[in-house]
């Protein structure tokens, strides 16, 4: 199961990201978007990013520029029917990546390996819709993409212990550290971070300190590098929104319930930074 050539559905925050990863670490990388518009966008974020690490004296203008000869934007399925490993990074609606990997299923050949980044999405609900079960995982990368190392490697039922050997090898091969999980809302991270991100909604909420003080806390207090209301505003309000509705709907445990001031934000497009506020206010 050689890799050599991906493919990454997605060209937004995630799967930029793992596409310029996956370049930078010497994979023939293919990324597909809906349309040129928004594929324009994202890989204008991958060159800015590789600009600036080259202005910081991070890369070498060699290296940047032979990265990014290894990365062909598209907006057809079709370039991507001869890739080895098909990672998914759209949208996080079921419907949408059954459909994706429907049509993929019919393009590539066996043996490719398909992957998707959900966060929170049953991986066998969509291998189930493929002809590969035993060649579906789930592969979870975090935000920002080039600068966490972690990959959470999840194995469906169905997942075959060689699919899940060479996603350890590609992994590795990308400079990031996997660690395996099976197929379970939310898998090992969201798991613990969703309930405390939402604790510390449900603190601020409750009146128990500002915004400023609860940050303050678990920064401090904890060594963390952002403090948790920050961190919800980073990773999108709607995001963890919907990631706890969907652990809820799964575990039915109050701790994953969205408190009513969360729900309050989406109402009002309060979305983060994306938005330009969130818990705090963002200018730019
Ligand atoms: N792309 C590439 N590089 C980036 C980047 C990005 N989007 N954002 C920051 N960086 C780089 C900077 O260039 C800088 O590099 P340098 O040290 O070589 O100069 C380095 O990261 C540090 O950045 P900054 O100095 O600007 O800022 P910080 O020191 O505050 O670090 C951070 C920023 C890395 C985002 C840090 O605050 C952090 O680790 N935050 C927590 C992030 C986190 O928890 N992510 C996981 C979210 S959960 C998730 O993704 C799962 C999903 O399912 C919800």
């Amino acid at each position: 199961m050689a890799i050599t050539k991906v493919g990454v559905l997605g060209c937004g925050l995630m799967g930029a990201g793992i596409a310029q990863v996956a370049a930078q670490a010497g994979f023939t990388t293919v990324v597909r978007e809906v349309n040129q518009a928004v594929l324009d966008k994202g890989l204008a974020r991958i060159n800015a990013i590789l600009d600036k690490d080259v202005g910081k004296g991070k890369l070498s203008a060699a290296d940047r520029d032979a990265s990014l000869a290894r990365l062909h934007g598209t907006t057809s399925f079709d370039d991507l029917a001869d890739c080895d490993l098909i990672i998914e990074a759209i949208v996080e609606q079921l419907p949408a990546k059954r459909e994706v990997f429907t049509a993929l299923d019919a393009l590539c050949p066996p043996s490719t390996i398909f992957v998707s980044n959900t966060s929170s999405l049953t991986i066998m609900e969509m291998a189930a819709v493929t002809k590969r079960p035993d060649r579906f995982a789930g592969l979870h990368f975090f935000n920002p993409v080039p600068v966490m190392k972690l990959v959470e490697i999840v194995r469906a039922l169905t997942t075959s212990d060689e699919t899940i050997a060479a996603l350890h090898e590609f992994t590795r091969a990308l400079g990031k550290t996997p660690i395996d999980t099976s197929d379970t809302t939310g898998f090992i991270v969201n798991r613990l971070l969703v309930p405390f991100l939402l604790d510390a909604v449900r603190l601020l909420e409750s009146g128990v300190a500002t915004r400023e003080d609860i940050d303050e806390g678990m920064k401090l207090g904890c060594g963390h590098p952002m403090g948790p209301l920050t961190l919800l505003d980073f990773v999108g309000i709607d995001t963890v929104y919907s990631i706890a509705n969907i652990m809820f709907d799964e575990f039915r445990e109050p701790r994953f319930a969205p408190p009513p001031l969360l729900r309050r934000m989406m109402l009002a497009g309060h979305f983060g930074r994306k938005s330009g506020q969130g818990f705090y206010k963002y200018e730019g």
